[in-house]
């Protein structure tokens, strides 16, 4: 038998107990190791009932997702879960940590299912781009119904032990040693003459109005195929005999393998894991990380202070004035209130975050003893200069000193003080304590112990944390200067920020360009024109209509009006009438004729002005990997999830083709779409984005 599979008997029961860590996924090895194990319990005299258990820290946590994409090999997972339900013994799965996907497809084929007040089952196959494969969407329904079901199903929701009992989806719950609470249960159920019990006998689920659920699942999915997909695999376990709606299944599971969106998927899935394992670091201890300090209590200084007091960190927060620090005091309390509301903190809790661990003060003497210093001040280079002077003066030896700028050059900064190997950029998104990225951003000077300090930082504060080198913008914001100018190239040319915004959210964007500008604040676009604007090469096309809206005192969502106008009371805006007027009159004053755009033009313009600016960064040396920028605009711009990110979406479209757009663009446009000289060499190279990912895991 596969050595994943460990055989062995308690009386007359067979244990087979799955070992292939680091969470039992169901590799080949392992689905060869339960057929076997599970023909070797029936060959044993004597035995009676199988308990299947897994070792370590979970029960199976699904297919194994390394193997997707290659030739499946047999036994197929439908095959083994049908082999286990099939079994003339009793079979029990004791189920500890989680058991997901395949996992519990394989405890749904058990006739029994018991499990730790602690595990969590779920099926997570929509977060990778697919539907349940082996049976759940078939069996689900028959144990729990169909409402539960495809709340599960659609959403991938993991549920905790007591719910997952009192749905139905487990028959007990005890807290124990998992094979030995297994044992218990099935020498009870053996005692007890027990039946066998096998979920696909049960009666089909009593039918809904499909295509309205379909339709609901399609909408919320904002262009994500799987889990509406999964609503008719459902409707099948419904319609069908359980053997027929088995094959329905798989063949919708197998036409979802082959889609772009399932790749794009795990490569989310895999990037997220890989991107704060940085091959430099291998080996750096970070230093140790207790108390921090923030200077500046304003939305940004506010959102961080409260994720570091959410992740168990002393904070000393400095403000000018006393009452810019009650104030900064009263938005971290306000923060925090919220994560009250949800339950996620106790009212202890919170009393000690707002008093013992918070500090504020308007003294720079209060950051002598703390260990990370995050600076969120104002975007100006002799402020922060001299605030990191101040640093430099109090702070301990061996304290980090960051700075959350979103542009500046950090090497400056550094070198501002008499410890530049000290220094670093962590630049947060706002707000800081809900947006999950985190530029880390390593200057010339930077110590790696510095930088390794950093990603530890993030990891306790749960945020997916991204190396970035210096240069304007860093990755994210540089990136997202040049789609939006590509926007904004297309408006003067002829499409409407309407229109834009709408084919990118069709795109699957969580926001077009326009309405995000709106959120952001249309002054800071504004302020960053008019820093660039000495500098700015001739050739390069600056709107000057954004500048009208904001002359009139609008800055979007904060000041009512932008591109949208927001009324009280509703969502969204809806769009300001002034503005074609404007673009209209600085298209007659440019001599521009407009002319039509496609939504399809329309994003790959877009996309193409991201992947050519991404391609630079990765050979200008800012960001290391592909995946890193994936990550960016994954977590920090809104990317959808399904494509992967810029670069997966990339690779996906083939590199050649999205290149020779480039050059078509180019014709008019010779210095905006100046292909990268990276871009250029994979295509002569025929590799792809994902080479780069390879090559770096080496
Ligand atoms: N297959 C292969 N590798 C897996 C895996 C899986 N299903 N699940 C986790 N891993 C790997 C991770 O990549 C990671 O590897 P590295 O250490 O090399 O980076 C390692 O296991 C540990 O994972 P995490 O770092 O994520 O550890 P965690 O404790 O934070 O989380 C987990 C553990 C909850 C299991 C989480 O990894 C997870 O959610 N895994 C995915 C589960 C899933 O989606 N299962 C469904 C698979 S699809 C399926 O089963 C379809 C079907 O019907 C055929």
């Amino acid at each position: 038998m596969s050595d994943k599979i460990k055989y062995t008997r308690k009386g007359d029961i067979a244990v087979l107990r799955i070992q292939n860590p680091p969470v039992n996924a169901l590799s080949h090895a392992v689905r060869e190791g339960l057929v076997a194990g599970m023909a070797q319990a029936e060959a044993d005299a004597g035995v009676k009932a199988v308990l299947i258990v897994g070792e370590g820290r979970a029960f199976i946590a699904g297919a194994d997702i390394t193997e997707f994409g290659k030739t499946p090999l047999e036994p197929y997972l439908p095959d083994v879960c049908k082999c286990i339900e099939a079994s003339p013994l009793i079979v029990v799965a004791s189920m500890h940590g989680v058991s997901l996907g395949g996992g519990l497809e394989i405890a749904l084929s058990a006739h029994y299912r018991i499990a730790q007040p602690s595990a969590r089952v779920g099926l997570p196959e929509v977060h990778l781009g697919l539907i349940p494969g082996a049976g759940a969407t078939q069996r689900l329904p028959r144990l729990v119904g169909v409402d539960a079901s495809l709340d599960l199903i659609t959403t991938g929701r993991q549920v905790k032990a007591d719910e997952a009992l009192q749905l139905g989806i487990v028959d007990k719950v005890v807290e124990g040693d998992p094979e030995e609470v297994g044992l218990a249960y099935a020498e009870r159920l053996i005692a007890d003459a027990a039946p066998r019990r096998a979920v696909s006998e049960m009666p089909a689920p009593a039918a809904i109005d499909w295509d309205a659920a379909y339709d609901g699942t399609l909408r919320k999915g904002r262009g994500q195929i799987s889990p509406a997909q999964a609503v008719r695999a459902v409707q099948a376990a419904s319609e069908l005999p359980f053997d027929q709606g088995m094959l329905a299944e798989r063949k919708m599971f197998m036409d979802l393998m082959e889609t772009d969106q399932r790749q794009g998927m795990i490569h989310a899935f895999f990037s997220e894991r890989a991107v704060g394992n940085l091959p430099e670091l291998k080996g750096v201890e970070p230093r140790a990380l207790q108390s921090i300090g923030i200077i500046g209590g304003g939305t940004m200084g506010a959102g961080i202070a409260t994720a570091a007091l959410l992740a168990g960190f002393n904070v000393v927060l400095i403000e000018m004035k006393l009452e810019a620090a009650e104030a900064a005091r009263g938005r971290i309390a306000g923060n925090l209130s919220g994560a009250l509301k949800r339950g996620k903190i106790t009212q202890m809790k919170y009393d000690a975050m707002t008093t013992i661990a918070l500090e504020v003060s308007i003294n720079y003497d209060s950051l002598s003893s703390v260990d990370l210093v995050i600076e969120a001040v104002f975007e100006d280079m002799d402020v922060k200069k001299d605030v990191f002077g101040k640093l430099d003066a109090v702070c301990k030896p061996g304290a980090i000193l960051a700075s959350n700028t979103s542009y500046l050059d950090i090497d400056e900064i550094a070198a501002s003080t008499s410890r530049p190997a000290d220094v670093i950029g962590l630049h947060f998104f706002s707000p800081a304590h809900i947006m999950k990225l985190l530029e880390v951003v390593v200057a010339d000077k930077t110590a790696p112990d510095v930088v390794a300090t950093g990603f530890a930082l993030g990891k306790a504060l749960n945020k997916i944390s991204v190396r970035a080198g210096v240069c304007d913008g860093f990755i994210g914001n540089r990136i997202l200067a040049t789609y939006r100018t590509a926007a904004d190239h297309m408006v003067l040319d002829g499409a409407s920020p309407y229109q834009i915004d709408k084919a990118l959210v069709d795109f699957g964007f969580a926001m077009g360009p326009f309405a995000v500008g709106d959120l952001a604040g249309l002054d800071i676009g504004w302020a960053t024109r008019k820093r660039k604007a000495a500098t700015r090469h001739p050739a390069e096309r600056v709107p000057t209509y954004p500048d009208k809206i904001c002359e009139g005192g609008n800055f979007g969502q904060k000041t009512g009006k932008g591109f949208y106008v927001y009324e009280a009371g509703t969502r969204g805006g809806i769009p300001n009438p002034e503005v074609p007027v404007l673009i209209d009159a600085e298209r007659a004053e440019l001599g521009i004729t407009p002319r039509d755009f496609t939504d399809a033009e329309i994003t790959r313009r877009y996309m193409a002005a991201m992947v050519n600016e991404a391609a630079k960064l990765l050979g200008e040396g800012i960001a290391k990997r592909p995946l890193d920028i994936d990550m960016v605009l994954l977590f920090g711009y809104g990317f959808p999830r399904y494509w992967g990110g810029p670069m997966k979406w990339a690779d996906l479209q083939g590199l050649p083709a999205l290149l020779a757009d480039i050059e078509t663009y180019a014709k008019d446009d010779a210095w905006f779409w100046e292909p990268a000289p990276l871009l250029k060499q994979l295509v002569a190279e025929g590799r792809s984005f994902d080479d780069l990912n390879k090559d770096a895991a080496k």
